[in-house]
């Protein structure tokens, strides 16, 4: 598997911290920084998993700033991009079964590193559980077509 990562400054600890845990497992990993602690706007960052992601150039993302919440956003203009920012076991493993994400967003500033790394570890070996929820993404899929008329009620 290769994955995609990158925080801003908010993120940055934590975004190393999963590098550290990804190598380990030996999984290809590419870095897109920040590397430093320097202030920096989280959408330089997160544009790059995303972009990855969407093209297809990895199989999935990782992100963290702050909170999480302005990765998600970026994350989920691009096509086929599914992030989800998660604040828990419960939440990271559900991203997986039901939403199929393929970016994990975290909140540097909300998360306990261990939890962190334990949400990582079930997001990374948790499956889709198709089915229902394939629908679901299909109907998302639908959206990003353009067939939402935004006039309509
Ligand atoms: C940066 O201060 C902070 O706004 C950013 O890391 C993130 O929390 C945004 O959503």
């Amino acid at each position: 598997m290769k994955i995609a990562i990158a925080s801003d400054h908010g993120g940055r600890e934590l975004k190393e911290e999963i590098v550290a845990l990804l190598k380990e497992k030996g999984i290809d990993v590419m870095d897109y920084g920040a590397d430093n602690p320097e202030s920096v706007d989280y959408p330089d960052y997160g544009i790059k998993v995303a972009k990855a992601v969407s093209k297809g150039t990895v199989d999935r993302g990782i992100l963290s700033c702050g909170t999480g919440i302005g990765m998600s956003i970026v994350a989920n203009k691009f096509p086929d991009v599914r992030a989800a920012l998660c604040t828990n076991m419960y939440t990271a493993r559900m991203s997986r079964l039901h939403n199929d994400a393929n970016v994990l967003v975290l909140g540097g500033r909300t998360l306990e590193k261990e939890v962190a790394l334990l949400m990582v570890e079930a997001w990374l070996k948790t499956e889709f559980e198709g089915g229902r929820h394939q629908r679901r993404l299909d109907k998302i899929k639908e959206l990003e077509k353009g067939l939402f008329n935004n006039k309509e009620e």
